[in-house]
Formats: C-alpha cells, structure tokens, sequence
C-alpha cells in the first residue's frame, strides 16, 4: 500500500477548509456522540494537536471497525477538510472512509490519562507517543537543525571525528573499552597482564569522551570546525543531568582566545534559543504550562541581554560572601559544584553565567595556562557557561599552543607526552592560538523543555545500570 496522497497533520491543521484529504496516523482518544457518529483524535507526530475526524454511522465498517478503535490504532483516513464547529480547531475532516492499518487493544500502555516519567521510562519504546515525548523530539530536533544552520551560516566546517579511540580527551579516565577479546580468558603476556597486542586494534581502545583533540586538528588547518556527535562517559554519576551516552557539539576555531570563545558561546546559544522559540511555539506553549510557565519568557529573556562573565576567583568570592549553608563548602581551588553554579546564575545573576579562568589544577591538561596569574595560584584560560536549574551548559577552553608547556601539563597530569604524539605536532608545525569549547546536547534540549531528568530527553537513556531497549 502506498500513501502518496497522504498529507501532515500539520499541513491540514493551518489549511482552509475545502477539499478531499488524506491522512493517516494514531489513534489518541475515541469519543461516541448520540446522533451516531464518532469523533475519532488522530496524532501523526508532525504537531503537537491531533486533527479531530468525525466518523458518522453511515460508514461500511463503522459498527465493526470505527467505533471500536483504541487508542493506539493506525488508521488511514480519506474525507472533506471542514470548517469546525468544536472548540480548539479550526478544521476538521469528515469522514468518508477511515482504513483501520493495525489494530491496538486496553493492553497499549499509553492510554489516554496522567502516566509518571518513570512509567514512561519503561515504556520508551512508545513513549513518543505521548504529547509529551512528541513535543521533547521535536524540540530536540529543532535543536539539532539550528545547530547545524548556526555554524554553517558562520563558516564552520562539519567534522567527523571518530567514535573509537585511542587517546583519552579529558584526561579523567572515564573511558568505556572497545575490545573483542574473550572477557572470560584474555591472552596474556608473559608478565601475566592482559595482551591488549592480541585485540582487535593490536591496542587498547574506548569510546571516545569527546572528540576535541581530533577536531583541533582540523582546526588548525581548515580554520573553523565543529563536530556533532555521540559521546561516552563511564561516570558513576546518577543525577538528573548525567548520561553515560550524550552527543557533544564541539567548535573549534584557530585565531582564537578566550574572549573569542566566550562570544562564540553566546551568540551560538542566543541563536539555537531563537530557532526553538520561532519554529516551535506550539511545543513551547504545551511544555510550558506542563513543566515551566516562565519557560519562554526564560528563553526570550537569554536571546536579549548579554550574559554575564565572571573570573572564577570572582565567583568563589561572591559564594563564599552569599551567607548560604553549602552542601560542599566553598573556598578557591574546590571545583564548582551543581549547588554553587545554580546559586550564581539561578539567584545571584538571574541570567547565564560565563565563568573563566579556573585553577588549573582542576581543569584538563589540554587548557591554555594563563600568563598573568599568580605564582601560587595558576589559572587556564577556562570557561563554563552556566543556565538556571542545569548548571554548567557548556565547557570550553583556550588550548595551550606552547609545545614545552604542554608537555609539562601532560606529564604533570601524570600521562606520557609520547601519547599525545600527533597532538603535540600542532605544537611544533605552525602553532597557533586557538579555543573551542563542547556543549552537550541532552542538557541543552532539558533547559528549553524544562524537563527535569535527563533520561526523558533522549529516545533511550544509558545510564549506570541501565541499557535497555
Ligand atoms: O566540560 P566537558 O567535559 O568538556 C569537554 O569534553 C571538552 N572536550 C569540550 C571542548 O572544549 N571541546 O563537556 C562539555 C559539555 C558539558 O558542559 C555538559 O553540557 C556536557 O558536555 N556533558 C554531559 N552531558 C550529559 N551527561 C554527561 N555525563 C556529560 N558530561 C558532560
Ligand atoms: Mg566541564
């Protein structure tokens, strides 16, 4: 069976009335009226509303059929795009054949009332067919495609970089193995260890955790990159804004310093910000008055005024004066924490918060060491961008372009330069300076729905302990 003549749901809701149509989607909701027709909600996905059908008696299978139909039954339906008399529509179509493709029955998990997320979670094979779900996919689609228009309209070249690797980007050890060796009996060396010469890379391989260092390469040779892709940390951390699978967006651009990077950042995110807000307003309006209601103005508040930067010094001295009893305590040198980085930009600043030039001790080996900072207490060119209720949205960096300098962060880091071989070549062939910093897709698409987990804005969710589907 094909479908040519099948139009969106979201094309015959913003038509004038008149003509035949054909539409085909699921059954949302079944309502039977007294003078012997039924209104029949059908929801294809391409808009948050269904499109009423009415289906009257006279229809041939109507008893067996029509006035039977479940929720979530397929149905393909042909008939007049009519004006509506109903609330909450303009149009409706009147039946004049509705094709029942696939049946359903009182044992579809999502029937038409109030279900938990963590029911849904279960069910995420369906969930998407819920307004909800519906409404998080195509947000997050949006997302991705003003990604993709904001860095092309700036010249940024799309980069591929791999998903399997050798070199561990931020130095944190969080990377997942790739390898098929015999888990059970690995060759072994003479010494008794492991012989990862025997696997399938004649050497240890993982998951990548970002693919900066490969994109800085790119960088410094086609001048502006990003890349946009799936990433892996095997992080026991079980919070509402951790995956152990997320898709990272990383600019990269040579010529570049912090205050450069800053800027990018911003403009990036007031860009994405408007494309949801323009093409999503009906998404925005449902996930407002489910999750948020100061959810757009939020959104349009971001778009219009300068975000604030501050050093991190600054920061922990504005914490540390805040009077708040903090879980973990303040002082400089301590990593920010979610409490920490929600108090600046949820009460403090009541706007996105750019914090720079971090201790260096607590940031990765990669980041440019600042030149004016204090013997005692170093700083690297860092940056996080941080939003109301995620805390940080973005990390970034100056990257450290001095070849000695490096070498000595690496090795201080307690790593061996001679794995970084090929990422120190750009040290030593036409160095440049450069930024870039990663922005993490899962958390970008919570802020704008207002979702408060993390699992529920990714079709599936990988977590510790959890992989299903
Ligand atoms: O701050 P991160 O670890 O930075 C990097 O990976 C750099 N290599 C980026 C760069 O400079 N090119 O991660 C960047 C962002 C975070 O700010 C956060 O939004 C997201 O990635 N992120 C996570 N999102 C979900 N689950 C996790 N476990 C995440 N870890 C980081
Ligand atoms: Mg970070």
């Amino acid at each position: 069976m094909a479908f040519p003549s099948r139009r969106l749901i979201k094309a015959l809701l913003s038509s004038p009335p008149g003509g035949q149509v054909t539409l085909a989607g699921w059954v949302r909701t079944l309502r039977a009226s007294k003078g012997g027709f039924c209104f029949v909600a059908v929801n294809d996905g391409s808009c948050q509303a269904s499109i009423q059908v009415v289906a009257d008696q006279a229809l041939p299978n109507y008893d067996a059929e029509v006035s039977r139909l479940t929720p979530g039954c397929s149905v393909l339906v042909v008939g007049e795009l009519a004006a509506s008399q109903g609330k909450g529509q303009t149009v409706e179509v009147k039946a004049a054949s509705v094709t029942v493709l696939g049946k359903s029955d009182e044992t579809f998990p999502i029937q038409p009332k109030k279900h938990t997320l963590e029911f849904l979670r279960e069910v995420a094979h369906l969930r998407a067919r819920t307004n909800l779900f519906g409404a998080v996919a195509r947000v997050r689609n949006e997302v991705c495609r003003a990604v993709h228009e904001f860095f092309q309209s700036e010249s940024f070249l799309y980069v591929h970089t791999p998903v399997i690797t050798a070199s561990d980007c931020e130095g944190a050890g969080q990377m997942f193995r790739v390898s098929t060796l015999d888990a059970s009996e690995p060759p072994r060396t003479p010494e008794g260890k492991v012989d990862f010469g025997q696997d399938f890379f004649s050497r240890q391989a993982y998951l990548t955790v970002s693919g900066q260092l490969e994109g800085e390469t790119y960088a410094c040779a086609m001048g502006r990159i990003y890349t946009f892709g799936p990433t892996f940390r095997a992080e026991n951390s079980n919070t509402p804004r951790h995956l152990s699978e997320f898709w990272m967006i990383e600019p990269e651009l040579a010529f570049a310093d912090l205050s450069d990077d800053a800027d990018l950042a911003e403009r990036f995110l007031k860009s994405v910000f408007k494309s949801v807000l323009e093409r999503c307003p009906d998404d925005l309006t449902f996930l407002s008055e489910r999750n948020d209601p100061t959810l757009v103005e939020t959104l349009r508040g971001i778009v219009e005024s300068p975000f604030v930067r501050i050093t991190y010094t600054e920061a922990v001295d504005l914490l540390e004066k805040s009077g708040k009893k903090w879980e973990f305590p303040v002082s400089w040198g301590v990593d920010l924490q979610t409490e920490h980085e929600r108090w600046l930009t949820e009460e403090k600043f009541r706007k996105p918060v750019v914090v720079t030039d971090y201790p260096a001790k607590i940031k990765a080996f990669y980041m440019r060491l600042n030149d004016g900072a204090a013997p005692e207490r170093p700083t690297v060119a860092a940056m996080d961008v941080l939003v109301p209720k995620i805390g940080e949205l973005i990390g970034g960096s100056q990257r450290e372009e001095r070849l000695e300098v490096l070498e000595s962060r690496i090795r201080a880091q307690g790593m061996d330069p001679k794995d970084y071989w090929w990422y120190l070549d750009l040290r030593r062939y036409g160095t440049v300076p450069h930024a870039g910093f990663g922005l993490g897709l899962e958390r970008t698409v919570q802020f704008v729905t207002g979702m408060s987990n993390i699992r529920d804005v990714i079709p599936y969710p990988r977590v510790p302990r959890s992989a299903d589907f």
